[in-house]
């Protein structure tokens, strides 16, 4: 429950410090109203001095005090010791399922495991231009699963995108191992970015001389869920495979994709290429099995190589030999061979397999989980928690 009340009294021209709440925005009398919300605070129409909020039991902070509106609707400026405490308020305040646990910045030249310390430059080509690659490994059991091969994947994007590196490829891969060990994870994931660097606000990077490396570990320890989902054919355009072809951070196209999805109920909304065969979903590939149980997967020439497809394809060479698939093909595929396929499913290192049970109007196979999907599913989570040491690297 929040009042409000007003009174005329000394002037401070110093908005005062804002503690412990987060505001939404109301509407105060006389025309005066004020939207607040770490520091920003505003006050229209009004001759008043002083405003005060409070909110259930807590003490009353004064909010705004000013002679005239011009003063009033002044926002804040904080030296750089109490910009980090609102840093640190923002962060305490945020609540989320996952827990980010250590940053490596190469601007900081260190790691910090304060989430309100994990920022990033403004002025970083990355975060302006979207000129920056970034890549991910899973955390199982304390071990990187497929670190080697996604950081193939992410030298090979920064080369396409000419992002020089900051450091060799074992110094990378050191200072991600090490974030990791700092953090103590046992599960989640590491995220981390090459970028040419900060700079300035040019759209040439010819004047940002640092490339930079940053690294996080997310906790999460949210299962992996084998839960047929429905899934919609995307009317958002795919990327070229220029852009497609490279995990670069211009994400805009998968994201709007990805809404495109939530908006009407599915999961993840698939992307036909330019060909209309079946290309990917927005974070993750796309694989079948057909009637006659080969297991079907698009080329990977005009989309992300993913890791985790490779490495099912791999794995479903077992069940080639064990009799449960008659083999595997890599080739285009139609949206009616698809739709029309006993089982499909989606493959990347977030959701791992997850079967497809309805793609637009379209029921996939019997309309529930397949065994092929739940089978590779199984085979993934054991190689993670006890495959070779080329898939699952140990951290100290
Ligand atoms: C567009 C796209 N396709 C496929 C994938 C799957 O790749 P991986 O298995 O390496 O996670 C991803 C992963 O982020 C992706 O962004």
């Amino acid at each position: 429950m929040v009042s409000v009340s007003v009174s005329v009294s000394k002037p401070i021209l110093q908005p005062t410090k804002l503690q412990d709440h987060k505001f939404t925005s109301f509407s105060l009398p006389r025309n005066v109203s004020f939207q607040g919300r770490l520091g920003i605070r505003f006050l229209r129409h009004g001759s008043l001095r002083e405003v005060r909020i409070t909110r259930s039991s807590f003490q009353p902070d004064v909010l705004v005090v000013a002679d005239s509106p011009d003063e009033a609707s002044q926002v804040p400026v904080f030296s750089c010791s109490e910009a980090i405490e609102r840093l640190k308020t923002f962060r305490e305040n945020q609540k989320g399922k996952q827990k980010f646990l250590a940053m490596y910045s190469s601007v900081l030249g260190g790691i910090t495991t304060d989430p309100a310390a994990m920022v990033i430059p403004m002025d970083d080509h990355m975060v302006h231009r979207g000129h920056g690659v970034f890549d991910t490994a899973a955390i199982m059991d304390g071990h990187l699963y497929e670190l080697d091969q996604h950081l193939d994947r992410i030298l090979r994007s920064a080369s396409m995108v000419r992002v020089d590196l900051p450091f060799d490829r074992e110094s990378i891969k050191r200072i991600l191992i090490q974030t990791v060990s700092v953090a103590k994870c046992q599960k989640g994931s590491l995220r981390y970015w090459l970028s040419v660097g900060p700079g300035d606000f040019q759209l040439s990077p010819s004047d940002c001389h640092d490339p930079a490396l940053y690294a996080i570990v997310i906790q999460d320890q949210s299962p992996f869920v084998s839960k047929g989902i429905k899934v919609i054919t995307s009317s958002i355009p795919i990327k070229p495979p220029l852009f497609a072809t490279v995990k670069s951070v211009n994400y805009l196209p998968n994201v709007l994709s990805k809404m495109e999805a939530e908006d009407s109920g599915a999961f993840a909304a698939i992307w036909l290429d330019n060909y209309g065969f079946v290309a990917e979903g927005p974070n993750m590939n796309v694989a079948f099995v057909t009637k006659e149980k080969y297991l079907l997967m698009p080329q990977f020439d005009k989309i992300l190589s993913g890791c985790t497809a490779k490495r099912v394809l791999t794995l479903a060479e077992g069940m080639v030999r064990g009799g449960n698939l008659q083999g595997i093909r890599i080739r285009n595929v139609t949206v009616e061979e698809g739709k029309q396929a006993e089982e499909m499913m989606l493959i990347g290192s977030g959701i791992l397999v997850r079967p497809v049970v309805q793609w637009d109007d379209q029921v996939i196979g019997d309309g529930k989980e397949g065994p092929v999907a739940k089978h590779l599913l199984d085979l993934l989570l054991e190689d993670m928690k006890s495959g070779t040491p080329t898939v699952r690297m140990p951290v100290p």
